[in-house]
């Protein structure tokens, strides 16, 4: 079964509740993509995971990179780095003097990360464990902390973000993409966030919005400032 044709079976499941097969099917589905995507994939599959539904036709990750406006010898977090998806244009935006931390929960993902940045040449990448509650950016701080997709996988995120405030240096930002609550991964199983709610939530935890672009169809991309007050 092709994913169209899963996605249009569960669909249709979905509008007859009445008809046991489909929900059995709907049922077995969703357990093996809960599955799939929490323990039994290879940090390449997810890498490959991540990029997939055609990302680079609609992504415009040279237009993100120029939106964040970073500058030789910058300090930034890749906070939620994954498969790196964006982690080495960030890198190619700093330069070799500059440093972009990968920082994910993930030790796998770190671990191959790591291994295709050694394997590129590029030594201002270097990965870092973090912990669910604390992003663990290294003391010094950095000019950027930039998360791609992974904001609704963060717990208690007017805390999270109000503590992480204190790695950015001075006129430090914080850029937030995340998935708009649209499709099957996204509206159903939750893999995404609201814009207006990114925003309140991160003025709760003293942030000021200063630019937010509607250039990405399926994302919404938004950027922060800490308010005065810090
Ligand atoms: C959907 S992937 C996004 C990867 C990449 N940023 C991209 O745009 O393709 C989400 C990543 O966030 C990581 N993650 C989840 N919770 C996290 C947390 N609290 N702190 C840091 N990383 C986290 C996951 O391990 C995963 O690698």
């Amino acid at each position: 079964m092709t994913s169209v044709t899963l996605v249009r079976t569960l669909l249709r499941a979905s509008r007859l509740p009445e008809r046991p097969r489909e929900r059995g099917i709907l049922f077995a589905a969703l357990c093996l993509i809960t599955l799939l995507t929490a323990t039994a994939c290879t940090p390449e599959m997810r890498a490959r995971a991540y990029a997939s539904d055609g990302r680079a036709d609609w992504q415009q990750a040279d237009r993100v990179i120029a939106s964040l406006g970073l500058e030789s010898g910058d300090r930034v977090a890749d906070l939620g780095s994954g498969g790196g998806y964006f982690t080495f244009l960030l890198a190619d935006a700093v330069g070799p003097t500059g440093r972009v931390y990968a920082i994910d929960v993930a030790e796998d993902m770190n671990e191959r990360l790591a291994h295709i940045a050694a394997e590129r040449g590029y030594a201002q990448v270097e990965t870092v464990l973090a912990e669910p509650d604390d992003a663990m950016i290294p003391s010094g701080g950095v000019d950027l902390v930039f998360t791609s997709n992974t904001y609704h996988h963060i717990d208690d995120r007017e805390i999270y973000f109000r503590r992480l405030s204190e790695s950015l240096s001075e006129g430090g930002r914080l850029a937030v993409i995340d998935y708009k609550e649209e499709g099957f991964m996204q509206g159903l199983l939750g893999h995404s966030t609201d814009a207006s709610l990114i925003q309140t939530e991160l003025e709760s935890a003293g942030y000021e919005l200063v630019a937010q672009y509607d250039f990405i169809e399926k994302q919404h991309f938004l950027i922060f400032e800490p308010g005065r007050e810090r």
